[in-house]
């Protein structure tokens, strides 16, 4: 018999350095409430959970009905554990306490709830990025605030997604090596389908949304240009482009078969500091890309070792295949 998420969580409990139990438990709890939202996606137009609201977050975007009830499943499910001291989310603007009703763990939950969200009403592939903190040991006598969260992302024990596409899985590290386990509906368990995921150290596969392209940094547009070139260019070789428009599909695909995806900086007033927030997007797939064997950097600097100095702050990323990624870093590095 396959293993299940749990077995194989207190197969990491049982470690020498092992996961904590409160951790175990709020990591179930994560990927229960996935399962819920998978379901929610699955049901699409027959539940009426497609569409957009009349309302926008934080980020100015228009929030779709699918981004608001996803991100409530997961406050739902989490804020009566026990286990954390505080969430916080795309879709919210200020963190989000556990209220006194509850009791009070030691982790804080940052969560994208619907990652992808242009893909929703055609049917494309969406996702929820995580990632767990611990939080400071004062929050146990007093309330948390913002600035409990503000931990650079080696900081995290934890961070996974879950993509929902033709197979519902759910991708996690808790820093041992990257696992996948794939939805079983018909059992409604998380069986383990992948071991120690990798990416290769080269690739000939790039992601980054081309429209961009007159607007991109003079080291984004030499890196690019000479992967279009192919065989007659630089590299001397062909490369293929893909573009998922979801950040979970694309960072999926790079940590199965390799590749980099990229959405840099631009020079854009409101792209200097790029598209993709730090804390629920970036850190987590750094977290997991890097315990796959790849790099993750803003071009200038390992993404996991950014300070952050706000919740939704913004972030370029350039990640995956090491080699690739260095490259990139290399042109930054040389301004050029
Ligand atoms: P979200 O749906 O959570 O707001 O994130 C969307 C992000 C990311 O998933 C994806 O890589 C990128 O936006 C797509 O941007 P473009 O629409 O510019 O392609
Ligand atoms: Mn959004
Ligand atoms: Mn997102
Ligand atoms: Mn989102």
């Amino acid at each position: 018999m396959k293993k299940s998420l749990t077995q194989f969580l207190v197969e990491q409990q049982r470690l020498e350095n092992a996961l904590p139990a409160q951790l175990r438990l709020l990591i179930e709890v994560v990927a229960r409430a996935c399962k819920v939202i998978g379901h929610t996606v699955n049901k699409g137009a027959i539940t009426g959970s497609l569409g957009s609201l009349d309302q926008i977050n934080v980020q100015g975007e228009v929030q779709k009905r699918l981004d608001v009830v996803s991100n409530d499943i997961l406050l739902d499910a989490n804020e009566w554990g026990g286990n954390l001291a505080a969430l916080a989310s795309e879709e919210m603007e200020a963190i989000h306490p556990i209220p006194h009703r509850f009791p009070k763990g030691e982790y804080l939950l940052v969560y994208d709830p619907i990652d992808g969200s242009s893909n929703i009403d055609v049917n494309g592939v969406v996702g929820t990025i995580f990632s767990v903190l611990k939080a400071p040991d004062s929050v146990a006598g007093r309330e948390a605030v913002e600035a409990d969260f503000l931990q650079p992302g080696t900081q995290q024990v934890a961070a996974g997604y879950a993509i929902y596409g033709p197979q519902t899985l759910l991708v996690l590290s808790v820093g041992t090596g990257v696992h996948a386990f794939s939805l079983d509906r018909e059992m409604g368990s998380w069986v383990q389908t992948a071991d120690n995921m990798t990416i290769p150290r080269s690739t000939r596969e790039f992601a980054i949304n081309m429209a961009n392209q007159r607007h991109w940094e003079a080291p984004v547009r030499r890196y690019i240009d000479e992967l279009v070139a192919g065989k007659e260019g630089a590299r001397a070789q062909d490369f293929n482009m893909r573009w998922m428009a979801s950040m979970v599909g694309d960072v999926h695909r790079v940590l199965t078969r390799g590749g980099v995806f990229m959405y840099p900086t631009d020079t854009r007033p409101n792209m200097q500091n790029g598209k993709l927030r730090l804390m629920y997007e970036a850190n987590p797939m750094a977290f997991l890309v890097e315990q796959a064997g790849g790099m993750a950097t803003d071009g200038k600097r390992r993404i996991l070792e950014i300070q952050p100095d706000s919740l939704h702050q913004r972030v370029g990323v350039v990640l995956g295949s090491a080699e690739e990624v260095a490259r990139v870093a290399d042109y930054y590095a040389g301004s050029a």
